[in-house]
């Protein structure tokens, strides 16, 4: 028989179902009842975050992986799943911390974006090499080796990372002029995008294949290019999904930089859209009406970025300010994400739950 202990339970665990059952009646419902995922996922998104192996393996910490597991339902890794970290040494592959991150995704039911193949950054030992056929065989030879071994495990991929130039030449009609002039342009020519994702698609017919950028969220030039390429990609059946990385600081506005357009214009191509690496940064130290703009910042754009049905996932750089870029790369700004350093929510949190909501 039970004990009374035992049915007062659960009727706290059936009482803990209802109420989150019951989205709509919004006044009964907090932040501190439902996480992240379980509004992103009743809208049939998913929400996530980019993870650091630190705080998870390395000196672990509670509130870190807590956090994790309870608000998000996809991740990628921040730096583990790159070419340097993969094939350290040529054909020498080391799958360590990528296969920890990955189980620890698939122990809780978490989507994985696998962040990247094809970058002109982070690819160690291949980015010195000069020669058209070596690096050829070297690149499809890391593309099936790492889609292979993760096959049904990650489904989404960024097989090429910011493959478009920050120098545009605006009078040009076609993307070709404005391609990076990376180690994997000078060595492979205009066609090394398409090669990578024909290798990319071979390797694992079940994954969703993205190019990824920055600065392509407003209605700009950059993202106009970015588009000429993605299209020719889609007309060949190669790519399933534009990646909106949104480093941004509380200067962007979604509703005069036309980013709905924007959002648009990659959706009505077919493409899935992923915003990849958001974080919104702010001077530090930081005042009150620096969260408060950053805090309104994530809502606008959430709130824009949400309206088109094609957008199915959001991804944080991180989720807490302890362990972030932006100090380090954004002189004089920080603090650019959901959760202090404390692991305390912020204003930032509230807007983003507000929005799934
Ligand atoms: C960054 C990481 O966050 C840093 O830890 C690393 O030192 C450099 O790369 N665009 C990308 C990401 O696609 O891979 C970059 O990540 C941030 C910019």
């Amino acid at each position: 028989m039970k004990s009374l202990a035992g049915i007062l339970m659960l009727l706290a665990l059936f009482g803990c179902q209802i109420s989150k059952g019951t989205l709509s009646d919004s006044s009964s419902i907090s932040s501190e009842d439902i996480p992240l995922k379980e509004l992103a996922s009743a809208r049939g998104i998913y929400i996530g975050t980019a993870v650091t192996p630190g705080p998870l393996f390395n000196n672990p910490e509670v509130a870190y992986s807590n956090i994790l597991v309870r608000e998000f339902n996809i991740i990628v890794a921040e730096n583990d799943m790159k070419f340097e970290n993969l094939e350290p040494s040529s054909n020498n592959f080391n799958f360590s911390t990528a296969d920890k991150i990955v189980n620890l995704a698939i122990a809780n039911g978490m989507k994985i974006r696998g962040h990247v193949l094809v970058w002109h950054q982070q690819s160690g030992w291949a980015s010195s090499v000069n020669n058209p056929e070596a690096l050829s065989n070297i690149l499809s030879n890391h593309i099936f080796t790492v889609m292979r071994l993760f096959s049904n495990k990650v489904q989404y991929w960024d097989v090429v990372n910011e493959a478009i130039d920050d120098n545009l030449n605006n009078s040009a009609t076609t993307f070709y002029p404005n391609l990076r002039k990376s180690f994997w342009w000078t060595n492979l020519g205009s066609n090394y995008i398409e090669y990578a994702f024909q290798l990319a698609r071979a390797a694992d017919p079940t994954a969703k294949l993205f190019y990824n950028d920055y600065s392509i969220e407003a209605y700009n030039n950059k993202a106009y290019y970015t588009f000429l390429l993605v299209s020719n990609l889609k007309a060949k059946g190669l790519i399933d999904g534009i990646g909106l990385q949104m480093h941004i600081d509380t200067n962007f506005n979604p509703y005069s930089n036309g980013f709905a357009n924007n959002l648009k214009r990659f959706s009505d191509l077919g493409l899935e859209i992923h915003i990849t690496e958001m974080d919104v940064r702010i001077p530090v130290p930081s005042s009150y009406e620096n969260y408060t703009a950053q805090a309104k910042t994530y809502k606008d754009v959430l709130t824009v970025a949400l309206a088109n049905t094609n957008v199915k996932a959001i991804i944080f750089w991180g989720f807490t300010d302890k362990y972030s870029w932006v100090p380090q790369f954004f002189t004089g700004y920080g603090n650019a994400l959901l959760f202090d350093k404390n692991y305390n929510k912020k204003k930032a949190y509230d807007a983003v739950w507000e929005v799934l909501k």
